[in-house]
């Protein structure tokens, strides 16, 4: 609780709609609340810091629908169709690259009422004195953080530990949809949620499909790929997997290559063109993108958010004339 009050303090433009109360409320009803009702309409509410709300640690801010802005003991009846976890896999040092993420997810379009989407930061063990403490302020300010049990140094191996820790972390409130990105994307959410509606449940494995021979989805470029529920969980009792040593190198290719063995993933969509990397001049942006990779430094996210007029709803203010 002292979090929240001293970040009031400091950020008293974000209380008023991250009010305290909701941080009194019992788990159980937060698990029904969504806690940063200000997404959708945070680029038009400017607080000058753009700030994510505050959440319980355990719920990490979300991507939320504007039907479950409402605090609601009747909660239950706005049950979503599908949730999706979106795990962005970052290091401690990359923090300012985070908050520009944190950024983007932040001020998107709402995500139509049938989704649920929740965004975490994901890290290897965090060593460091010093980063174990930046990081856990991170996750107390923003509770959006999930840190794995490895070492940072192994970064081969750190998507197989995340999607074989995700199954066990979430398993009271399993999700749908599993995904796993990249601090260099931008995904947009409700695009995503939009694709992933009318697909099954089960055996998905979907993204930006690379063509191997004539398999036109052998992997899924690692941008960003999606897996369902059970195949996340195959994954992680999958012991071939550690006993071949195949957690080391590319981990997209060879996320597509233990699918491809165990056949699963059979429901495969790519999403080209819809996914892809932005070029060397940023020209190639497209209004349907579902996400745009190699947004590699602050001058190409400024790119992003331009062309995709985030900050086109700013408040007007006499403190600033932005952007
Ligand atoms: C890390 O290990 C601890 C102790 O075994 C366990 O409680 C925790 O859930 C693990 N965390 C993850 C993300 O797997
Ligand atoms: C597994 O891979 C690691 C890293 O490439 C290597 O050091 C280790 O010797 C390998 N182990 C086996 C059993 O192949
Ligand atoms: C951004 O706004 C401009 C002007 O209103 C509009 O023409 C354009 O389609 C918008 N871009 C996107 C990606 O929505």
């Amino acid at each position: 609780m002292k979090t929240s009050s001293s970040s009031q303090a400091l950020f008293p433009a974000a209380s008023s709609l991250c009010t305290p109360y909701l941080l009194l409320v019992p788990l159980g009803l937060l698990a029904a609340v969504v806690v940063i009702p200000s997404l959708g309409s945070s680029h038009v509410r400017s607080d000058g810091l753009g700030v994510l709300c505050p959440s319980l640690g355990t719920d990490g801010y979300s991507v939320a629908s504007g039907a479950e802005k409402v605090v609601s003991t009747a909660a239950a009846a706005a049950q979503p169709e599908f949730r999706l976890l979106v795990g962005v896999l970052t290091t401690p040092k990359r923090r300012e690259r985070r908050d520009i993420v944190r950024l983007a997810y932040a001020l998107q379009p709402p995500v139509p009422a049938y989704a649920r989407v929740d965004v975490r930061f994901v890290f290897c063990g965090v060593d460091d004195p010093v980063d174990r403490m930046l990081v856990a302020l991170e996750a107390a300010r923003h509770g959006d953080v999930l840190l794995l049990n490895c070492t940072e140094n192994m970064n081969d191996g750190k998507t197989h530990q995340y999607f074989s820790s995700v199954p066990r972390v979430f398993a009271g409130a399993p999700y749908d949809y599993v995904m796993k990105t990249d601090d260099d994307t931008y995904l947009r959410v409700a695009a995503m949620a939009e694709e992933l509606r009318p697909k099954p449940r089960d055996d998905v494995y979907l993204g930006y499909g690379f063509a191997v021979g004539d398999d036109p989805m052998q992997f899924m470029h690692g941008m960003g790929y999606v897996v369902s529920w059970d195949v996340a969980t195959w994954v992680s009792a999958n012991e071939e997997i550690l006993r071949h040593n195949d957690t080391h190198g590319p981990e997209d290719l060879l996320f597509g290559k233990w699918l491809n063995i165990g056949r699963r993933g059979k429901n495969r969509y790519s999403l080209r063109p819809r996914m892809y990397d932005l070029n060397w001049d940023m020209d190639n942006f497209r209004p349907d993108t579902v996400a745009v990779h190699m947004i590699k430094d602050n001058r190409r996210w400024a790119a992003a958010f331009r062309y995709f007029n985030v900050t086109a709803g700013i408040r007007p203010s006499n403190l600033y004339h932005l952007p």
